[in-house]
């Protein structure tokens, strides 16, 4: 998982902001519900002193403090009700005080006596020594003649509920959080789609398909602002590219002309007999350059023709075996002033379509550098077969063979490997990419296999012919 990537750093944010307000609203809620709870045994308490007050105290003037005290005890059944009960005369004996509830929970004698309050009501807590909390309310009540009473009823405050809330809590929390992140995981995902699918799309383009623009979806919002400034970027990618191509292409059609009478002219001066030694040598040398620069500007406009969709001018079935072998034997000679011989296995015949002369090209600029890198007295083999559906053409050397970190970039435009070693051998690094993008016009792969000063191996894959 990558934890530095954008949907992995919203989804944990996302996730962490809504379990600290989850928790928040737990919290509040506990204390609520707890405030609540205590809240109800506080009024249940003051109405059961009420209760006492109204019913038997109001009378105790004519029924005296013991008929109150046996009153309270068998109407309310303090000790049965787990309750506590106390009848007190302001600044005078206890008239009635509950004793022990039958389950023990709390013991009556642990509650104090509270100080006198002027207020007619009044509540305290009583922490008691077995951790619970006894809720108590107090009513000060003015009986007959000048004679007050405090009247006191208390519960214990039952945790259950709230215990059952912070049950539910702890297994609901992080129920939540899991359905929070999986719903957050599936919402980013959701929110990227349209950046993979103008990604996706961003990688389909090529220098091949430049025209082609990124899908726009008119959202109203970055996402549609990023994909048409990328359009607009790969426009002017495409206008660069265009105005580059056709450069090459006019300046190497330009460049063609004054080569050719050029070299003409320096044909006829060299066979001028009356030259002067070392004007010819200095002309011979001349000559040389026009036919290499001529070689070079060809490359150039046959690679510019290729890039403007010329590749397959004449389209026809053809067999590559019988192609391959014409080829071999017309580069044979080439060969031969190198000592390298060429062995053609291309016995049965395999029908392609394509332009035989573009795929003749792919063949001859493959001999010609197995024969150029490879030493005097070495073997070229030139393959040609079916295998799985399709054409495979195999050239292989016993050459000097190609280092593993430069074989990628072979069929790079002007790349030849290693500048002081290519000064041995001449060429212009064009060579190879003029046969990709030949294979690649038809639908075939080239790929290189070499092993330093061993030999190396180029295969073409082409589809076979349909019918
Ligand atoms: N059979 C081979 N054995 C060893 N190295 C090779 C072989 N074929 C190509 N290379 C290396 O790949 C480079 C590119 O080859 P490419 O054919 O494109 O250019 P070139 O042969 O140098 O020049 P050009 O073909 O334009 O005359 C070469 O310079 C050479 O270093
Ligand atoms: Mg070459």
């Amino acid at each position: 998982m990558n934890t530095r990537s954008f949907s992995f750093r919203l989804l944990a944010w996302y996730t962490c902001l809504l379990t600290c307000i989850f928790v928040l609203l737990c919290a509040l809620l506990y204390l609520d519900l707890s405030r609540f709870l205590e809240h109800n045994v506080e009024q249940s308490q003051v109405r059961r002193a009420h209760q006492i007050t109204d019913t038997f105290l109001a009378t105790i003037g004519k029924t005296g403090p013991s008929y109150v005290a046996g009153q309270a005890k068998a109407l309310y059944e303090p000790e049965i009700s787990d309750r506590f009960v106390r009848i007190t005369q302001a600044n005078g004996p206890i008239i009635y005080a509950s004793g022990m509830p039958k389950d023990g929970s709390f013991d009556p004698a642990e509650v104090p006596a509270f100080p006198p309050v002027s207020s007619r009501e009044s509540f305290h807590r009583v922490k008691l020594s077995n951790g619970k909390t006894l809720v108590i309310a107090a009513l000060n009540y003015h009986g007959p003649g000048k004679t007050s009473y405090v009247v006191e009823s208390g519960a214990l405050l039952d945790p259950a509920e709230l215990n059952h809330l912070v049950l539910q809590l702890l297994i609901g929390l992080p129920v939540a959080v899991v359905i929070i992140t999986v719903g957050g995981y599936i919402l980013v995902r959701r929110a990227l789609t349209p950046v993979e699918r103008i990604t996706r799309a961003a990688e389909q383009i090529t220098q091949h398909n430049l025209s082609e623009r990124l899908p726009v979806s008119r959202t109203g919002d970055e996402l549609e602002r990023l994909s048409i400034s990328l359009n607009r970027m790969i426009a002017r990618l495409d206008d660069a590219f265009q105005n580059s191509k056709r450069f090459v292409a006019d300046a190497s059609h330009e460049l063609r002309t004054p080569l050719t009478i050029l070299r003409g002219e320096l044909e006829t001066l060299i066979e001028n007999a009356r030259l002067d030694p070392e004007v010819r040598e200095r002309a011979t040398s001349m000559f040389e350059e026009t036919v290499r620069l001529t070689r070079i500007v060809e490359q150039l406009f046959t690679l510019s023709r290729l890039d403007a969709g010329e590749a397959q001018a004449e389209w026809s079935r053809f067999d590559l075996a019988g192609l391959a072998k014409t080829t071999a034997e017309q580069m044979s000679l080439l060969a031969e002033d190198k000592n390298i011989t060429i062995a053609c296995d291309a016995g049965q015949a395999v029908v392609v379509e394509g332009d035989a002369a573009r795929l003749k090209q792919v063949v001859v600029n493959l001999l010609d550098n197995a024969i150029k890198y490879t030493q005097s007295g070495g073997a070229v083999q030139l393959h040609v077969r079916r295998a799985n559906g399709h054409a495979i053409l195999e050239v292989e050397d016993n050459g000097v063979g190609i280092p593993s970190e430069a074989l990628p970039h072979v069929f790079e435009r002007f790349y030849r490997v290693d500048q002081i070693r290519s000064g041995e051998f001449e060429g212009a690094g064009l060579g190879l990419s003029i046969a990709k993008s030949i294979c690649s016009a038809h639908g075939a792969e080239i790929e290189a296999t070499s092993v330093p000063r061993k030999g190396s191996c180029f295969r073409v894959t082409l589809p076979l012919s349909k019918n």
